[in-house]
């Protein structure tokens, strides 16, 4: 059960001077490692899914595995879709399953920012979903060296965060204040005043991207002013590649299993290391006690069908799955025909929705309604619709032990 809405995931955060990390998932080796790590130090979490990254794998079918990952789990875990370039990427990124998305508009000047990141957040708040705004700009590229920094870092500006924030209503806010995406050359100057005064201001969870290279104290100080959600990468990718080269190096067998070996553990061990030292440790319990639970809803019809013949009825059908499967929060279609030819009712519509919200932003939806009034009340005359929502117990934190972990010889 354990997806929860990053909203109530984050505030508790921020009222109870932590941060959440946000790390990024790019192979399965490294969700398994994120996740050992959660378990592990019975910490929330956050899986992320960068836009960015889609090149590394395809995103159909790596959900699937983050959903059920998060699904299984015994600590509350949220789904990130981050760097979203346009409103459409974040609709894919929750109708795959991710519930708070980033669409970074940074690199356009205030207005254009504000008036996209209103439009998203509309959308988004429709389907219950949490979004992240950013400010001012991160420069650089994740998992890369400080040489591939496109654009100049801007501080995010107190007096245009003041005014982002209340025209466009989002939930979190991403700062720029001295950090950069990638390994960074010398050591990081933060802007804590800057910071402070953000936090003041504003008085709601703040997010720093570039997450990897800064010092304990740093990062102390970051949580200590504000700063809720860490968005880290570069470093679990340095580790990888360096368990990579080594397992290369040492082993006696060059077999692909000897050396991808032991990345999940490496990656984990870094994951926790930031648990422990972000104080997200040991905070599992209290965060599933106050987060409202992450619970798919099934808007289900069965009817019968008058006036069409059985092509008509599989063309409404297949136009229907098509259209509606675009919607926002639309998660699935599935039609179905009854096996028996005397079910009072013949045919059913299953759409899955991500969340209660999507019931009143899908009825209402053009695509929607122009295909409900136009393809399928005329022939659904006799039907019925319900909706109905999983109910998923949470497994008891207390109870669980780790999974025993099969050793490959190297
Ligand atoms: P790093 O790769 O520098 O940790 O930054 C990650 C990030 O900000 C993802 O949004």
């Amino acid at each position: 059960m354990p997806i929860v809405d990053m909203k109530d995931m984050l505030q508790h955060a921020y009222e109870h001077n932590y941060a959440v990390g946000a790390f990024e998932v790019v192979s399965l080796s490294f969700l398994d490692g994120i996740m050992s790590a959660a378990e592990k130090a019975r910490a929330p979490v956050i899986l992320s899914l960068a836009e960015s990254h889609l090149e590394q794998f395809d995103f159909d079918l790596i959900m699937p595995a983050v959903e059920a990952a998060a699904r299984r789990a015994h600590v509350p875990v949220a789904l990130h879709f981050d760097h979203g370039t346009c409103l459409d990427s974040a609709i894919n990124g929750i109708n795959r399953g991710c519930n708070g998305v980033l669409v970074d508009l940074s690199h356009l000047d205030f207005s254009e920012n504000t008036r996209l990141t209103k439009e998203i957040v509309k959308t988004m708040h429709g389907c219950g979903v949490s979004v992240e705004g950013e400010l001012g700009y991160v420069p650089g590229t994740e998992g890369e060296g400080a040489e591939i920094y496109p654009g100049e870092l801007a501080y995010t500006s107190l007096a245009e965060a003041k005014a982002y924030v209340e025209r466009t209503g989002i939930d979190f806010l991403a700062v720029s204040i001295g950090t950069v995406h990638g390994r960074m050359k010398g050591k990081p100057k933060l802007d804590y005043t800057r910071l402070k005064q953000i936090n003041e201001a504003l008085n709601m969870p703040l997010v720093v991207h570039g997450g990897s290279g800064l010092s304990d104290d740093q990062y102390r100080r970051l949580i200590a002013n504000g700063i809720t959600k860490i968005n880290y990468y570069t470093a679990m990718s340095d580790i990888a590649a360096k368990q990579i080269n080594n397992n290369a190096r040492s082993a006696t067998s060059h077999s692909y299993a000897s050396i991808m070996k032991d990345i999940n553990k490496a990656v984990g061990d870094e994951v926790e290391r930031c648990l422990r030292l972000w104080g997200t440790a040991g905070r599992a319990a209290e965060v599933l006690a106050q987060c409202q639970p992450w619970n798919p809803v099934e808007h289900v019809i069965i009817y019968n069908v008058d006036h069409l013949n059985t092509q008509g009825i599989e063309r409404m059908m297949s136009e229907g799955k098509r259209v509606l499967s675009q919607i926002p929060g639309v998660r699935e279609v599935i039609t179905g025909e009854a096996l028996k030819r005397d079910a009072a009712y013949r045919y059913s519509w299953i759409v899955r929705f991500c969340h209660p919200a999507v019931i009143d932003s899908y009825r209402e939806h053009p695509a929607h309604v122009a295909f409900a009034d136009n393809l399928f009340r005329p022939v659904a005359t006799k039907r019925i619709s319900i909706d109905y929502q999983e109910k998923l117990q949470s497994p008891p934190i207390a109870s669980y032990s780790q999974p025993q972990r099969r050793v490959i010889p190297s």
